[in-house]
């Protein structure tokens, strides 16, 4: 059920969370699948929900960095960015007060997640609440197509304004790093001494990124500016060829409007895409064959767009100017 998160549906949604069941969430990344953070049992169901793979950990969401240091150490430059960033889209990876092993700390800055953690009392682990491997939802809706009837309430913030996940930094390793790019660039994060990898990087990454991700139903091709050409100004050509080959393309770019005869999304900026990707590609999936994006430049929010689309594309990017080819990988 789809909630307007009134007090009686807050009220209600944090009952559901200390009885051990699962309520949608907004963020102002993308909408969570939360629970309990401290009961075992309710954490095991969102795997099970999500058909998420057990060995990829969940982001626990806490309201502040007091909040944060009671279940993990945040350290010196822990607690710098938290100052800095929270609340707001950064997950910061440290060493968890329990055990030996780390724990992923997120305080996030919609106020509907907040008045949540606080009238639940509890933190709450929260991954993106879609089937695992599908784009992460942006509305309430989105979620309520893909969980309807596995999630005891879904509360609806409206529309996502980052549109993308968190930034995952690794505070618990010698040298910190971006385990995942997001809406605090590694620009932002390199003031503070923390290291960028890049889409297509080997360096060792988070859990989840090994696993396919951010898949629409049909094949993404995503295609980075080259020498001579920008993306963008590519994308018809690429879209003929496979319309020819009997495709029905769907065009994603950011740039000017102009007049094309297939769907497509037109963004205005890198920020607006960010906002807008998930979306795009859960609404092209049903309209056409194949999904062409033209990749913003890797600068600023425009990382992170570029992880999200290498992973949907299945780890390939299509240089502009090279020849437009009809490979679309379906056999894999
Ligand atoms: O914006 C977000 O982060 C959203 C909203 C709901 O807060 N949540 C989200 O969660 O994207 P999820 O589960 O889809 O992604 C969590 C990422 C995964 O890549 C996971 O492997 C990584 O964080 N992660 C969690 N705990 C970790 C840990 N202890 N060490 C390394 N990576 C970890
Ligand atoms: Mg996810």
């Amino acid at each position: 059920m789809v909630a307007a998160p009134t007090a009686q549906a807050l009220a209600l949604a944090a009952g559901l969370i200390r009885a051990g069941r699962l309520v949608g969430m907004p963020t102002e990344t993308v909408y969570g699948l939360a629970a309990n953070a401290l009961d075992v049992a309710a954490c095991t169901s969102i795997f099970a929900v999500k058909r998420r793979p057990a060995d990829n950990p969940l982001i626990v969401h806490v309201l502040d960095a007091a909040q944060a240091s009671a279940l993990g150490d945040l350290g010196p430059l822990g607690q710098r960015l938290a100052e800095a960033f929270w609340p707001g889209p950064i997950t910061l990876v440290v060493r968890s007060r329990q055990g030996g092993g780390t724990i992923a700390l997120r305080a996030p800055a919609h106020p509907v997640a907040r008045q949540l953690i606080a009238l639940s009392e509890r933190p709450l682990a929260a991954p993106s609440a879609n089937l695992s491997g599908r784009p992460s939802p942006t509305t309430a809706q989105h979620v309520a197509a893909e969980l309807a009837g596995l999630v005891g309430l879904i509360l609806d913030g409206g529309p996502t304004t980052v549109g993308l996940e968190s930034t995952v930094v690794d505070l618990s390793a010698k040298v910190p790093v971006i385990l995942r790019p997001g809406a605090i660039s590694p620009e932002a994060l390199a003031a503070y001494g923390v290291l960028a990898t890049a889409a297509g990087d080997s360096h060792a990454p988070s859990p989840g990124t090994r696993y396919r991700h951010y898949r629409p139903a049909i094949p993404v091709v995503v295609l980075v500016d080259g020498p001579n050409q920008s993306a963008a100004q590519v994308i018809d050509e690429w879209a003929l060829v496979l319309a020819q080959a009997g495709e029905v393309p769907a065009l994603v770019w950011v740039g000017d409007r102009r007049p094309t005869k297939w769907p497509g999304r037109c963004f205005a900026s890198s920020a607006a895409m960010a906002t807008g990707l998930f979306a795009a590609m859960r609404e092209l999936e049903t309209k056409a064959t194949v999904l062409v994006v033209a990749a913003p430049p890797a600068e600023g929010i425009g990382h992170a767009i570029r992880d999200r689309l290498w992973r949907a594309a299945g780890g390939v990017f299509r240089i502009a100017g090279q020849l437009p080819s009809v490979d679309l990988g379906k056999g894999d």
